[in-house]
């Protein structure tokens, strides 16, 4: 009898991408997933660290998973494996055992492929299940090669770790050092998910453009070396990389924007700050200027490219003129998109011991205010630009209106159109009706909708 696995999932792409080996991984024993949680046989939490906010929601929905297990066992309905994954589990594992009790099992990013074994050893009845290792083996190694992503755009991790410690990122410490995964079994796992229907890739990485995975001739590839090599598999249409640091933004990589034509011209490039004092404070080794040169580079491989970013206002110590700098290099890169943040201390790293110097809240939410209201203003210019233009879009699922698809242009906008739904997976011309704030209205080119019946 299958039995229904439930997987909540937080935080990033890379959890995201983890979730599905984890559901590829009980699957053959017996889970199938679903997204009822009150009569799962298990439960699993994919947690995030990276701010408070995304950390709290770990326990919150642990006592709504309890009371469900509860339910179910009053009903007489079986029992429910409750599981908590990821970043959370990686750093607070112990401490969850302690505040959740009935948890069954608690493991970290890079010990999820040993699920079947702790599974086994807490329905045994051993009693709690840990497991924060950092396997000197890589996960990777022992991933089932049979079950792979199903989706028309799929995420395939490629590298995963950090060793630039900026001062404020908990990452270093829940994924570990980085690791880059060799080159053919990146080129298998891909041709895997083409031979199942993918048309886009995007290739993960907490520093993903820092990739030094082992090659076919027994060197390491850069990331633009790697990108070279998928762009060469047949039935790729779309590929995309995120996310990287400006330091690794090497000379060839910028170049592949320019020659690889299956290279989405759409780049998630965080620099955080404005102000080369907090930048250094940040740990993040580099300057403003630096960063606006690198888009300049890359802006002259590929005029179109479009940037996104992140941004944390309030870092320990930051002042007005500080946070000033940062809104200077937002109106002078222009984002087609971006991610802001308050800061929020992390236990363990060394901004967070800076207590002197922590900035109020309300002159954090003040500055976030200010900030978003450029990047809202800039974004929602860059998606007008597009009105009366043609773009193509991968047509992904239906939307919610009757007769309505929803697809992503190249600069990773959403894009409503009319259309049937036999057209998904298809890249289709659009003209560009109305541009708004987090999307795109158009309609199907002509050509395209002649071809349809
Ligand atoms: N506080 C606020 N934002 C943070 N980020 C990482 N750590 C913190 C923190 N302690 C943001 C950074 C990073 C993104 C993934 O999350 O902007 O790029
Ligand atoms: Fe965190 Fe900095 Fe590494 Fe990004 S580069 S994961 S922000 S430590």
């Amino acid at each position: 009898m299958t039995k229904k696995l439930y997987i909540s999932t937080y935080g990033c792409q890379m959890n995201v991408y983890d979730s599905a080996r984890m559901a590829d991984i009980l699957s053959p024993l017996g889970y199938a997933l679903t997204n009822q949680p009150n009569n799962a046989d298990m439960a699993i939490l994919n947690t995030c660290h990276i701010r408070e906010k995304a950390s709290e929601k770990t326990f919150s929905e642990l006592g709504r998973l309890r009371n469900m297990r509860k339910a179910k066992q009053t009903e007489n309905d079986g029992d429910m494996i409750i599981a908590v994954a990821g970043c959370v589990a990686q750093a607070e594992g112990a401490e969850i055992m302690k505040r959740a009790p009935y948890v069954d099992m608690v493991f970290g990013p890079q010990s999820y492929h040993k699920l079947p074994e702790m599974l086994a050893e807490a329905t045994r009845g051993a009693g709690q299940v840990l497991d924060t290792d950092f396997p000197v083996e890589p996960k990777f190694d022992y991933l089932p090669d049979d079950a792979i992503d199903k989706n028309l755009s799929a995420f395939l991790t490629v590298q995963e770790g950090c060793d630039k410690f900026c001062a404020f990122c908990v990452v270093p410490y829940t994924r570990g050092a980085e690791f880059s995964r060799p080159v053919s079994s990146i080129l298998a796992e891909a041709k895997r998910m083409l031979a199942a229907g993918t048309k886009e890739i995007t290739l993960l990485g907490q520093n993903v453009n820092a990739y030094h995975g082992l090659g076919p001739s027994g060197k390491p590839l850069s990331l633009a070396e790697l990108i070279q090599e998928l762009a060469s598999l047949d039935g790729l249409e779309r590929l995309r990389y995120t996310t990287s640091h400006p330091l690794e933004m090497t000379e060839d990589l910028c170049r592949a924007h320019r020659d690889v034509d299956i290279l989405m011209p759409y780049l998630h490039l965080p620099v955080q700050a404005g102000s080369d004092r907090i930048l250094e404070a940040m740990n993040r080794r580099h300057t403003a200027d630096q960063y606006r040169r690198i888009v300049e580079k890359l802006r002259e491989y590929n005029p179109d490219l479009a940037l996104s970013g992140d941004f944390i206002v309030g870092f320990p110590g930051e002042t007005d003129a500080e946070f000033q700098d940062t809104m200077q290099l937002v109106r002078d890169v222009k984002y087609a998109q971006a991610y802001s943040f308050k800061y929020s201390p992390r236990p363990g790293t060394p901004a967070a011991a800076l207590e002197g110097q922590m900035i109020a809240e309300d002159i954090k939410s003040e500055r976030l205010a200010e900030l978003q209201a450029l990047l809202n203003e800039q974004q929602l210019a860059f998606n007008r630009s597009f009105e009366g233009k043609e773009i193509d879009i991968l047509l992904e699922r239906e939307g919610k209106k009757d007769g309505q698809l929803i697809g992503r242009s190249p600069f990773m906008q959403s894009v409503f159109v009319q259309s049937p739904p036999h057209r998904i997976g298809r890249i289709a011309t659009v003209i560009v009706e109305e541009g708004n704030a987090n999307s795109l209205r158009g309609k199907l080119k002509s050509g395209d909708v002649a071809d349809a019946a």
